[in-house]
């Protein structure tokens, strides 16, 4: 499973980079307006930081705008994901996108079907939003199995990006569901070595070996 970071923070991003397990990045114009930046200056921080695949999104929900938009955002740096609402427009422009070469990632997914349209259409990540249909009482982990199904039964190569992860817990669910990459918060990320009994253990050893020494 690949790790990306749902951060549009350089600190963060920076923090996470030093880990050495990250793999690329997400951003949606929530988390950029967070930042209070240029955009496209910190597209562009970000796609140094992090050389994976980053993921940048259009605001226009006009297939034309959006087209316009995504090729502006590609020429900020080789590693740019368009990233476009699944929305009929988002289609229309994901088509597009794709035959000029772009990759593109379709986002706010919440039903295996606009999965399978975005597939057909040739994206290469469908974003699934767990957390947000969980919120609501829905079954968010079964959606990732079922687009999961869905893809292996069609050999679909586009990558599910499990998004909308809240906690450790909901990184091991979309990885025994088979989502090829979970992004998350960057406090999420740092929760997911944590287990109190890896630090009484740590210091116990240490403790013990102290003794030896004295
Ligand atoms: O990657 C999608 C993510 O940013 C949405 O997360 O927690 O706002 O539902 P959340």
């Amino acid at each position: 499973m690949k790790f990306f970071l749902d951060t549009a923070n350089l600190d963060e991003l920076q923090a996470g980079a030093a880990m050495g397990i990250v793999d690329g990045v997400t951003t949606n114009p929530s988390l950029v307006a967070k930042e209070g930046k240029d955009f496209k200056t910190l597209v562009g921080q970000i796609c140094e930081i992090i050389p994976g695949p980053v993921s940048a999104e259009v605001v226009s929900t006009d297939c034309e705008g959006m087209v316009k938009e995504a090729r502006e955002l590609v020429k900020i740096a080789d590693n740019i994901i368009i990233k476009l609402p699944t929305i009929p427009e988002g289609v229309k422009a994901l088509k597009i996108c794709v035959e000029e070469g772009m990759k593109v990632n379709c986002t706010l997914i919440f039903q295996p079907l606009q999965a399978l349209i975005v597939a057909k259409a040739g994206a290469t990540y469908c974003s699934p939003f767990l957390g947000r249909l969980d919120d609501i009482g829905h079954d968010g982990m079964g959606l990732i199995e079922e687009i999961r199904l869905i893809y292996d039964n069609y050999g679909f190569k586009t990558e599910i990006l499990a998004a909308s992860l809240r906690h450790p817990l909901h990184v091991v669910q979309a990885a025994k569901a088979g989502a090829d990459i979970g992004t998350m918060p960057f406090k999420v990320f740092g929760q997911m070595l944590n287990h109190p009994l890896t630090d009484i253990g740590l210091e116990r050893f240490l403790a013990d070996f102290k003794k030896l020494q004295s």
